[in-house]
């Protein structure tokens, strides 16, 4: 890879240390992630404990972090790759925009999320949808506190009449889908919206459904936000969402 550097070496162990996934568990959260990311959709997730190449742009923006953070960056941008690649697409840089969000190239989109030990990404041509956002979290449930700055009081309803929602619980996968709905939309919209300008109705059906309130409304009228998809697997769940062209849902 041209214009390489080479991501720290991985480490393990010590107070604070990523999670290192075993074998099984990125096996099930492939199929996860797989299940919510159906075809035109390409989704990858690899340990974040790894040895990634990342391009020099793209190490640059990296290169004041804590290692950690570097770590899981260059694991994102090589889950990205691979995903990018069951496209056809050949290693390509994937720069960071000032707001964070990742720059695909030409006529692709994606999105990228990491936790717990893993790094996931999704791609696909922008022809057939117009973004796309994943999130992945741990299945642990949102500490109280922040359920209220993240559910909206019909969100908190629903979550108090049914916390769990097929094993998992509701809050958190709840706060996936928005993480999720954010990174579909904000590359299109470039305006941010907060957790409390969504709402979110997740089935036990491994599926959702978001409303953004007005404002801000989704403000292009030949797009819509398509139907949610989530999976629970390894003590992980996956969330992602297409925002669609008039031509119709990806499938
Ligand atoms: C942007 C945000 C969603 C990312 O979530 P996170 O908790 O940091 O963690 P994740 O690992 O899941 O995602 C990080 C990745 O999101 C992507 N990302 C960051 N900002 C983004 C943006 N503005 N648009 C799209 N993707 C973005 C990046 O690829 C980033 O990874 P990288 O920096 O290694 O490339 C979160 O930080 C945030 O700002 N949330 C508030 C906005 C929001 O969620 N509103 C809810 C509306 S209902």
């Amino acid at each position: 890879m041209s214009d390489a550097a080479r991501a720290p070496a991985s480490t393990s162990g010590g107070s604070g240390a990523p999670r290192i996934p075993g074998e099984a568990a990125l096996r099930d959260l492939a199929v996860a992630l797989a299940d919510v990311t159906p075809g035109p959709l390409a989704s990858r997730v690899v340990p974040i404990d790894g040895t990634y190449d990342l391009f020099g742009i793209e190490a640059r923006a990296v290169a004041d972090a804590v290692d950690g953070r570097r770590r899981e960056f260059a694991a994102g941008r090589e889950a990205a790759r691979q995903a990018l690649a069951m496209l056809g697409v050949a290693p390509t840089p994937i720069p960071r925009a000032h707001d964070r969000r990742p720059i695909w190239p030409a006529g692709l989109v994606g999105s990228i999320s990491h936790a717990a030990g893993f790094a996931a990404a999704v791609a696909a041509r922008d022809r057939d949808v117009a973004g796309v956002g994943l999130d992945i979290e741990a299945a642990a449930p949102l500490r109280d506190d922040l359920c209220g700055c993240v559910l909206t009081p019909t969100e908190l309803r629903r979550r108090a009449a049914v916390p769990m929602v097929a094993g998992v619980p509701r809050c958190k996968v709840t706060f996936a889908a928005k993480e999720a709905l954010f990174k579909a939309v904000y590359p299109i919209t470039l305006g941010f919206f907060g957790f409390l300008d969504a709402v979110v109705d997740v089935g036990d059906d491994g599926s959702w459904t978001a409303v953004l309130r007005d404002p801000p409304a989704f403000p292009r009228a030949d797009l819509r936000i398509g139907a949610g998809r989530w999976a629970a697997a390894a003590g992980m769940i996956a969330a992602s969402v297409c925002i669609e062209t008039g031509r119709g849902p990806p499938r």
